[in-house]
This record gives C-alpha cells, structure tokens and sequence, in this order.
C-alpha cells in the first residue's frame, strides 16, 4: 500500500457519512497521522468512522460544529482541530483542509425560499470561505486545500439551482485564493462528483427507474461510489498533485459527455 500521506495531518468536512467519511479513511490508509473527522449533528457516526480510522493506525478526533452558523460554526471548528492537534500531536499545524459537509436539497426556482436559499449558501459556501480563513495561519507550507463540488457546476441542474450556485462559486473561489496560497507551496483545488451512493440520494435513488436513469447519466453507465471520489481528492492531497492548482477536477464518471 502507497503511503503518500505519511505523517500528514489533515482536517475533513462532513466526515461522519458519505464521501467525506471515504476521504478520511483514504486518508489514513496512505499513512496520515491525524485525521479530524468534523460532523454537524451525527455524533455517533462520526465516532464510527474514527474507531474505524483509529482502526487503520491512524489518530482521529470528532469534532461537531453546525455550518448553518456560518463564520461562528468554522471558527469553532477550527477552534476544536487546532486543540485537538496541540493534544495529539503538540503542534497546532496541519497540512490538508478538505471543505466536504454540503447539503442539496432540490428546490427548483419556484419552489426555493429565501430561508432555504440562504442555508444552502451557508453550508456550501460561507462556512467553506470562513473555514479557509480561519484556518490560513495554520496550513503548513506545501499544504492541501480541496473543495468539493459537484458535476452540477458542468451540467445544468434546473431541479437544483441554488445548490448548483453555491458549489460554482466555491469553484470561483477556488480559482481566486491559489494564487495567495501559492505563496507557499499550498495548493488550491476543487473535485466535482457526480451522482455517488451516499445518504444524500438514498430517498430518490430507492425509485428504480430514477436509479436507472442516475446509472445512465455516467459514461460507465453506474453510481459513483463514496471511494471514486475520495481517491481523486486523497491524489489531490498527496506530493504528487503539487504542480496542480486552481482546478476543479471532474470525478462524476464521465457524466453527460
Ligand atoms: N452524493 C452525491 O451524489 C454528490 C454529488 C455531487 C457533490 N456532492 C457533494 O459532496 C459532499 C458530500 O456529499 P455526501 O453525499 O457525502 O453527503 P451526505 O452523505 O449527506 O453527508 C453529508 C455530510 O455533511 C455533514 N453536514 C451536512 N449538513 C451539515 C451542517 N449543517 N453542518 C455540519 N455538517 C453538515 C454531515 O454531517 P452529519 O452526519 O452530522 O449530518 C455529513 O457528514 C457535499 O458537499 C455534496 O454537495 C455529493
């Protein structure tokens, strides 16, 4: 097994469930030493997927914080990490940032609220942008930062206007901080997945025809799963994507070509 991450310590959004989780194991299985496994309201998932990174020989630390909160909720996590880091290891630093926790509730335009508007922005975009900044002073040189997107920000997304919004300004926000962390060796990127097996679809996906047509959107003709992603973000992460920074990396399996 590559240990590409040896001895990296790396702070992951929405890690409970998901493809978050699949990021944090990817993690730990190329040799990271720290893994903080952040979670909004799951706590019990969270824990599971520590014990499971803990599993793997690596350290791992829940941390919950509601990104409804915005700037609030990212600097307490930040907060939470940074302790976490000085207990663990005596050293508030780290190396990779993944900005994962999203929510998509599909809301066409008519049927979106300014309530519902502005939760999906907060999760999806201000938590993710006060996060980075929290967090700049912290990220050692030649660090990662990874944003996860989705292949809606390609493919026009009527059923999911505001959500598809959300995630192509974290892409132009993406583009606009490289540059600052470049600096430093930090490399910015985004990830774009496609439709992936997670508890985010499981309510439409459980309608065989809505299934099927899901598997037809793909080149390879099936759903993604969680680790398709997570090992396109775990390469991002690594030494060998240091000459990578400003993309938004297309992982939805070659969907509507
Ligand atoms: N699944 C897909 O098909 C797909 C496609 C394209 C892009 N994406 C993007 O990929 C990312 C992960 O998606 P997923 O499918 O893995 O989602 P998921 O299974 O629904 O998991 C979401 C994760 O985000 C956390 N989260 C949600 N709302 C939060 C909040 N208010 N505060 C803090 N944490 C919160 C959840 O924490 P709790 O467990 O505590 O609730 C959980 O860890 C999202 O950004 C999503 O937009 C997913």
């Amino acid at each position: 097994m590559s240990q590409r991450l040896s001895g990296k310590v790396a702070l992951v959004t929405g890690a409970s469930r998901g493809i978050g989780r699949a990021v944090a194991l990817a993690f730990a299985r190329e040799g990271a030493a720290l893994v903080g496994v952040h979670y909004g309201a799951n706590a019990d998932a969270a824990q599971a997927t520590v014990r499971e990174i803990e599993a793997l020989g690596a350290r791992a630390v829940a941390i919950p914080a509601d990104l409804r909160q915005g700037k609030a909720a990212a600097e307490s996590l930040h907060r939470q990490f940074r302790a976490a880091a000085v207990e663990a290891l005596g050293d508030p630093r780290f190396d990779i940032l993944v900005n994962n926790a999203g929510i998509a509730p599909a809301r066409a335009l008519a049927e979106t609220d300014e309530a519902t508007f502005d939760e999906i922005v907060t999760v999806n975009l201000k938590a993710p942008f006060f996060l980075i900044q929290a967090v700049a002073d912290d990220l050692r040189d030649d660090g990662r930062i990874v944003n996860v997107s989705t292949g809606f920000a390609r493919i026009a997304a009527p059923s999911h206007p505001v959500y598809a919004a959300s995630k192509g300004a974290l892409e132009t926000l993406t583009l606009a901080l490289a540059p600052t962390f470049a600096a430093r060796g930090i490399t910015v990127n985004a990830v774009r997945p496609g439709v992936i097996e997670t508890d985010m679809n499981a309510g439409w996906l459980a309608d065989p025809q809505a299934r099927a047509g899901a598997e037809a959107l793909s080149a390879f003709s099936r759903l993604g799963h969680p680790d398709d992603v997570a090992e396109v973000v775990a390469f991002l992460a690594s030494p060998a994507a240091r000459w990578t920074t400003a993309q938004s990396l297309d992982a939805t399996g070659g969907s509507k070509l």
